[in-house]
């Protein structure tokens, strides 16, 4: 597990060990060839933990969500005895899907629509017309729907498509232990966007594995976010995980004004710091640890009780974890956003991108900032919003971000890519490829 370097722990994670990495050459057929594709699929996302559903979404008994994954559909059921289970949605009569529903109360358990076989929410087949009409006698309560490995963490339902996983709390490892302190299971997802993209899902990991492209491709973060690499810190954890911590409320080390920029100011402001009494670099400097100390103080005051169980950086600094292989976290003091591609079920050059934003109870919040820019968004559970990239906006960083990544995709069809060539700042990427490596040519 962690390293813990005890006169950090207060300022910003643990710093992991760094581990050699090979270096391998990340070359075009990753993202692009169709053999590489099946590859991926069966030695990658057969044996990888993902996020299938909302905890929040199926608490009774017969609850369940269906999510998909590639080619794959998978049923998440609440059972008796208040855990949950995750079947593929498919039936052991003859192969039909049980159900197309996103989500629902199965009380009376999953009907097939083509014979009528029904399926418990224990996935035992219960009934079917002529049951006695098999050679060997009636396979009620013996034949059963294929289930997983499925667990619940963080306010997800978790499934991992390989009967022999590592418990998903293993394979997280550090970053679990980490976004564990946030709560997520108090937060509510009040943004879930899906937008359909023409890239790899791989494009997009790569891109929420390095910050060297945000001084480029989205300077107005600048003022409130770190953006100078050598002031934040990049760790490379566990199976592949990898992180970034980015040090917020106080503009970033390249700045150069006299006085705190507007963003910042108005932060100040919030927390009851002058931002007059912050002139020059020394003092702005100051800011971020003075805005932790009030929102210590006056948090609880304004209704912020969460922030009683963050540490001192949590307060105002955004961690990014790339878990392996496609899941990106991204927790902030006030909101923990999941920037997540989905294979395509058969195209390489395709994928889903979806952007979820949590955010926790904070008192007489009704409305709150939209990661996506736009109005403030209610309080509550938002459905899912489903459009081709470019139709709507997935918010103005996500925007930026995706016309790189299918301009990019373009870049790989062609003879003249050859292979990346990496900024060390950008060695998270490389960890990412060396791990995938590792899975497919099996040595994971
Ligand atoms: S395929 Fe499901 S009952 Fe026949
Ligand atoms: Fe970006």
């Amino acid at each position: 597990m962690s390293t813990v370097d005890n006169r950090l722990d207060m300022e910003r994670p643990a710093k992991m060990p760094e581990p050699s990495l090979r270096g391998d050459i990340i070359d075009a057929d990753r993202y692009i060839s169709k053999d590489y594709y099946e590859k991926e699929w069966r030695r990658v996302w057969m044996r990888t933990w993902q996020i299938g559903g909302l905890s929040y979404h199926m608490p009774e008994p017969g609850d369940y969500v269906n999510t998909t994954l590639g080619r794959e559909s998978i049923l998440m059921v609440r059972q008796e005895n208040g855990s949950v289970r995750a079947f593929f949605n498919v039936c052991q009569h003859r192969g039909a899907r049980l159900t197309f529903a996103d989500e629902g109360c199965a009380t009376d358990g999953f009907t097939c629509p083509y014979h009528g076989w029904n399926w418990g929410t224990d996935g035992l087949l219960k009934a079917m017309p002529d049951a006695d009409d098999f050679p060997g006698g009636s396979q009620l309560g013996k034949l059963g729907l294929i289930d997983m490995p499925c667990e619940e963490f963080a306010g997800f339902v978790w499934f991992n498509m390989d009967p022999n996983a590592i418990p998903l709390r293993e394979a997280l490892g550090s970053s679990g232990d980490e976004i564990e302190g946030y709560r997520m299971e108090n937060m509510v997802r009040v943004l879930a966007l899906t937008a359909d993209a023409n890239c790899n899902w791989k494009v997009i990991t790569d891109n929420f594995n390095e910050g060297y492209h945000v001084q480029v491709l989205h300077p107005e973060l600048a003022p409130y976010i770190e953006t100078v690499f050598s002031e934040c810190q990049f760790d490379l954890r566990e199976n592949g995980t990898n992180s970034g911590w980015f040090p917020s409320h106080r503009p970033t080390a390249s700045y150069k004004g006299d006085e705190p920029p507007a963003d910042v100011a108005a932060m100040m402001e919030k927390w009851e710091l002058n931002p007059a009494d912050y002139q020059g670099n020394a003092r702005m400097k100051q800011i971020r640890l003075d805005i932790q100390q009030q929102k210590r103080r006056i948090g609880p005051s304004k209704g912020y009780h969460h922030y009683a169980h963050l540490k001192d950086y949590q307060l105002t600094d955004y961690v990014i974890y790339n878990i392996f292989p496609n899941n990106v976290i991204t927790v902030g003091p006030d909101g923990v956003q999941l920037l997540r591609p989905r294979p395509h079920p058969t195209d390489p050059q395709k994928c889903e991108f979806d952007h979820w934003y949590f955010v926790p109870h904070i008192d007489g919040v009704t409305t709150v900032p939209s990661p996506a820019g736009g109005p403030d968004l209610p309080f509550e559970d938002a459905p899912v919003d489903h459009f081709r990239y470019g139709e709507k906006t997935l918010g103005r960083t996500n925007d930026q971000d995706l016309s790189i990544a299918e301009n990019q995709q373009l870049g790989f069809n062609s003879a003249g890519y050859q292979g990346a060539n990496l900024t060390n700042q950008e060695r998270r990427v490389q960890h990412f490829h060396d791990t995938l490596n590792d899975y497919i040519e099996g040595r994971k």
